[in-house]
């Protein structure tokens, strides 16, 4: 037989979409329903926490269908609207269709007012749910109110996005071990409509009933369509530029940013249970085009065949389909058309991957990264009340991955040459290795040509930005100086199925001696002069190293707490209104720059003129 097919063999009931049937008969915002259920949570009231957490869930996923489905309808209705004009010029269709677009956006949220009234939503609240982090607590609540079967869901809900989560392998293990808890009516709550239809789809093609792959198939697949619009819909967004560009510039990076968000779609809805499909749509034709030719039905067969082949035009199963389908009677050259939506589709694709390529490629040796997908918008994630503090904040974007990398190889490097730990043993812990370079040693290594002039640069423009960013953020008018620049890494020794208790760094503020009254003494060995602090992290690949802002100093009472990242980066006030420490690192390395400032021109950090100074005698030789 010449067919080969290289489908999935999918469990169907491990992927059927449970539609919720939660009710939504509250008329609080999804923020404040999810914030009612940690409060339920806190206070153990399980039930209450159950509530809110589902209608919190309900609100987010509808308050997101309806913003998605405006812009959609809306790009529609003005794509398709008579032109003011007759004929275009210097693309000002464009313009007046975004204008048009706009207008019809104003009126679909009025529209759906209930919706949109008091729903504040914002980068941070908006991630919450991205993140799936109300199934985080969801599956406790079930658990305590014994509701075991949706507990052991909402764990694989969660797992889903986060497949690499320890933790929460381990809950949904245990709940599916609770009597009365059957594996196969696992569900994933947050699963799209068309997983439900296409696990059908595969199955009917294991059961050889053509009939219902077709149907499931077809059906599948216009939803798979709509869903990638609806995400890539959900990426025009509003987007913080950081910097006042011109009209131009800004529409460039807005587009280029939002164009990446798109690009990832296809990524995020081939994520089935966990596991990565790269082919999830073209599989569709592939099972098509074998169920039309059982069926008979040779035409379609063929154009799901030459649909296929848009995606993989090399690919020598659907060849050799081709080719036999081609002997049979009746079948020509003008039957293997592709079908319209896999060719709209293909396109579109091909385009934007070339527009990428542009952007990667021209924009990577330009000082000014006017336009750097890597990095994400600048934005600050958390204020002093969601920090539970004074004067501190968290921003987003202040380092690409790219820059990360760099700064990252310096400590790697430095490592290799040794440092100033004397067998690396971390001051602050038995079980960490700590390795650190500060800005003038890493102005030596240059300077000895030990290091690239480039690492040096990166070093001091990011953290130029930084000291920009918390000038800017806490609206300082003196002038804001370096007094201190160090890269550390801290790395774990230990095994990390050791329970470990101990803080990587213990809490302590950066200005004071913290007596045992709790008075806090500006004086030596404090660095008294300090005035702000912060940290950019560059990584994310370990376990534990949380930054934490505490109320005492044993960290037993945690304001809150911060998870590093690249680019990732929190400010404060140096005093003790902000005691703050590091929970250990249990596995693998967590690499960060700490930067602290000065008002004080006594205690500037020299060796950062001398760096620029360097810098600038290397180029001139
Ligand atoms: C919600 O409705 C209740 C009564 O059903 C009312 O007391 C409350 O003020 C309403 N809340 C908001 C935010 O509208
Ligand atoms: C939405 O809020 C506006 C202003 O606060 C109010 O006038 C309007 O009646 C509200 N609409 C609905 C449907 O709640
Ligand atoms: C660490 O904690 C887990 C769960 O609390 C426990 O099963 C394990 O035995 C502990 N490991 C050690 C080395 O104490
Ligand atoms: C700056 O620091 C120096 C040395 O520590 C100190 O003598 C001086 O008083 C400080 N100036 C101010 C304005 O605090």
């Amino acid at each position: 037989m010449l067919f080969k097919t290289t489908c999935y063999l999918i469990s169907v009931n491990f992927l059927i979409a449970d539609v919720l049937t939660f009710q939504t008969n509250s008329n609080e915002s999804c923020v404040r329903l999810y914030e009612k259920g940690v409060e339920a949570y806190l206070d153990n009231d399980y039930q209450e926490c159950v509530e809110n957490f589902e209608e919190a869930v309900q609100k987010y996923q509808l308050y997101k269908k309806v913003t998605n489905n405006c812009r959609l309808k809306c790009k529609q209705e003005a794509d398709t609207s008579d032109p003011l004009f007759r004929v275009d010029v210097e693309n000002l269709l464009f313009y007046e269709r975004a204008i048009k677009n706009t207008l019809c956006i104003m009126h679909c949220k009025t529209e759906n007012a209930d919706v949109f009234n008091g729903t504040q939503m914002n980068f941070e609240t908006e991630q919450l749910f991205e993140d799936q982090k109300p199934y985080e607590y969801l599956h406790i609540c079930y658990f305590q109110t014994k509701e075991y079967q949706k507990a052991a869901s909402a764990a694989f809900t969660y797992l889903v996005t986060h497949p690499n989560d320890k933790a929460m392998q381990g809950n949904l293990k245990h709940y599916t071990q609770v009597e009365g808890v059957k594996s196969d009516d696992i569900v994933n709550f947050e699963a799209k409509s068309f997983v439900y239809l296409y696990a059908h789809g595969a199955d009917a093609y294991n059961k050889k009933d053509w009939k219902n792959v077709e149907h499931n198939m077809e059906e599948s697949l216009g939803l798979y369509l709509q869903a990638e619009e609806e995400c890539r819909a959900g990426c025009e967004g509003p987007f913080d530029h950081g910097w006042y560009p011109d009209f131009i510039p800004s529409i460039a990076n807005h587009f280029t940013m939002v164009l990446k968000c798109k690009m990832d779609c296809s990524e995020k809805l081939n994520t089935l249970n966990g596991e990565e499909h790269d082919d999830l749509l073209p599989s569709h034709y592939h099972y098509l085009q074998y169920a039309y030719f059982k069926m008979g039905n040779i035409k379609e067969a063929c154009q799901a065949v030459a649909s296929y082949l848009l995606f993989f035009p090399d690919d020598e199963t659907m060849l050799d389909n081709m080719k036999y389908y081609r002997s049979l009677p009746k079948v020509d050259n003008e039957d293997f058309r592709p079908r319209e939506e896999a060719v709209k589709y293909v396109q579109r694709k091909i385009y934007e991957n070339k527009i990428m390529n542009f952007v990667n490629h021209e924009y990577r040796n330009i000082g000014v990264t006017q336009i750097d997908e890597e990095t994400g918008s600048k934005r600050n994630i958390a204020n002093e009340k969601q920090l539970r503090g004074p004067k501190r904040f968290l921003s987003d974007g202040l380092a690409s991955r790219r820059e990360c990398k760099s700064l990252i190889a310096i400590a790697r490097i430095f490592a290799v040459l040794g440092d100033g730990y004397k067998g690396k043993k971390s001051p602050h812990t038995e079980r960490e290795s700590f390795h650190g370079i500060t800005l003038g040693r890493a102005a030596f290594l240059t300077y000895v040509g030990l290091l690239d002039t480039k690492y040096l640069e990166i070093y001091l423009r990011i953290t130029e930005s930084v000291r920009r960013e918390v000038k800017n953020y806490f609206k300082l008018n003196d002038e804001l100086h370096f007094s201190y620049t160090h890269l550390v890494c801290r790395s774990a020794l230990s095994d990390p199925s050791l329970n470990r208790t101990d803080l990587s760094h213990q809490i302590h503020a950066d200005n004071c001696n913290i007596l045992e009254d709790g008075v806090c003494e500006k004086t030596a060995p404090a660095f008294f002069w300090r005035d702000y602090s912060a940290i950019l992290y560059l990584n994310s690949n370990f376990e534990g190293g949380e930054f934490i802002f505490s109320n005492d100093l044993l960290g037993e009472d945690v304001q809150s707490s911060v998870e590093p990242k690249c680019g990732r980066m929190v400010a404060f006030s140096s005093g003790q209104e902000n005691l703050h420490g590091v929970k250990a690192v249990k596995s693998g390395s967590r690499c960060a720059i700490g930067i602290w400032f000065t008002f004080n021109v006594t205690h500037i950090e020299k060796d950062r003129a001398l760096s620029y100074d360097m810098l600038d005698m290397l180029k001139n030789t």
